[in-house]
């Protein structure tokens, strides 16, 4: 069914975003509430059959690229199955996943080996007590040997640094960041701190993607940054970016990697929008910020045929909002509080 995933704005949906757990190992206190969240019991999520089956309908749709997220999608036993079995598919173009990284060092092998072909990887911060203080964990030191070895294994362009940016936490580490994408062929991206339930957001600790450039660009005296942290300067050109990215390009002269900004509240980029989502119980989410949700995985359990899921997420899809889940901007987001903890989404 070709207009399966063709929204009321004419937005095709070929990128499709699966959560395979709710459970994860770090706590980020800017994707869940500190109490952490009541899990489902394992039943209530979608199992390795289920997935596949979706998948196949949203291929048929003209999906042809599938990113794996969580909670951790680490924690998921038969990831290697399940990523085999989405990089089988012969319209399958992607199949990435986006992780915390502590135990991706150990699981690459064998993911790679099962066709995964791209990871992102969440890191705030460089410092080891900021790091604590964030994820309230330990694991650093694990997550960039991650880095490292995910660049080793994956081609460059493949890996990139998901760095969520809070003001008086770690504004302070923009350039330390992007210095790691200077031997190391990883893209580090900046990304706009966004409102979920019981995350924290805070209007006074977001920092836009012009202040970050600002950031990058002058020292604290307003002249053009020379030597901050004793990096040198910076020359940043941008670059062309992907129709569908969620990222603005940059590129560092003489770096390895490349430097991109999520602005999804400042400049967001719902106008080419092409995700669609499945959290890990079986929800058809249309938008990361819209609160519709549709239970694909009751329509299974109940013997749904594959014209009968066409069909509802067609009707979903019809009803996608043009931007931001129709909240306007990040207060309209934080005011209408009726989303799911970032944890339960995916992102
Ligand atoms: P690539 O496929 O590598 O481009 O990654 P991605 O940006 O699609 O996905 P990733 O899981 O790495 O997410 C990075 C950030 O982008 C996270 O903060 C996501 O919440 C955010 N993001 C991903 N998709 C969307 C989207 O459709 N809308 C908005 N507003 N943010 C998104
Ligand atoms: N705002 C922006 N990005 C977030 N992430 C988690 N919570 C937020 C938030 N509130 C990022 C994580 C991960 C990706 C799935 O989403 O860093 O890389
Ligand atoms: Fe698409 Fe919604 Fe994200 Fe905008 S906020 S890019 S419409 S998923």
């Amino acid at each position: 069914n070709q207009d399966m995933l063709t929204d009321t704005f004419q937005r095709t949906h070929s990128y499709l975003r699966i959560s395979l757990g709710e459970r994860c190992n770090l706590r980020c206190l800017y994707c869940m509430p500190p109490e952490g969240v009541p899990l489902q019991p394992k039943d209530s999520l979608l199992n390795a059959a289920e997935i596949d089956r979706l998948t196949s309908l949203f291929t048929a749709g003209g999906v042809d690229k599938v990113r794996l997220t969580g909670g951790e999608p680490l924690l998921r036993k038969d990831l290697p199955e399940i990523i085999s079995s989405i990089a089988s598919r012969p319209t399958i173009n992607s199949v990435g996943i986006t992780t915390n990284g502590i135990t991706l060092s150990r699981h690459l092998p064998t993911l790679v080996e099962a066709g995964m072909t791209h990871a992102n990887i969440s890191l705030d911060t460089l410092v080891d007590s900021k790091f604590t203080e964030i994820t309230r964990r330990k694991g650093l030191s694990k997550v960039l040997k991650a880095i490292e070895d995910a660049c080793e294994m994956l081609p460059k362009g493949n890996v990139k640094i998901n760095c969520v940016v809070m003001k008086g936490f770690n504004d302070d580490e923009l350039r330390d960041f992007v210095q790691l994408s200077k031997d190391l062929p990883v893209d580090v991206r900046f990304i706009e701190w966004m409102p979920f339930n019981d995350n924290g957001w805070n209007k006074d600790r977001f920092l836009s993607y012009q202040d970050m450039m600002t950031r990058l660009t002058y020292d604290e005296d307003g002249n053009v940054s020379s030597s901050r942290n004793g990096l040198g300067p910076f020359e940043l050109k941008r670059l062309v970016d992907g129709a569908n990215d969620t990222t603005k390009w940059w590129h560092v002269d003489g770096y390895a990697g490349r430097l991109g900004f999520i602005t999804s509240m400042t400049q967001n980029f719902c106008g080419t929008c092409n995700r669609v989502r499945l959290t890990a119980d079986g929800q058809l989410k249309v938008c990361l910020f819209g609160s519709a949700e549709v239970s694909l995985r009751d329509a299974m359990r109940e013997g749904a045929s594959d014209s009968d899921l066409s069909l509802i997420v067609r009707a979903a899809l019809q009803k996608k909002k043009f931007a931001l889940g129709g909240h306007g901007n990040a207060e309209g987001i934080k005011k209408a509080n009726n989303n799911r903890p970032m944890t339960l989404i995916g992102g």
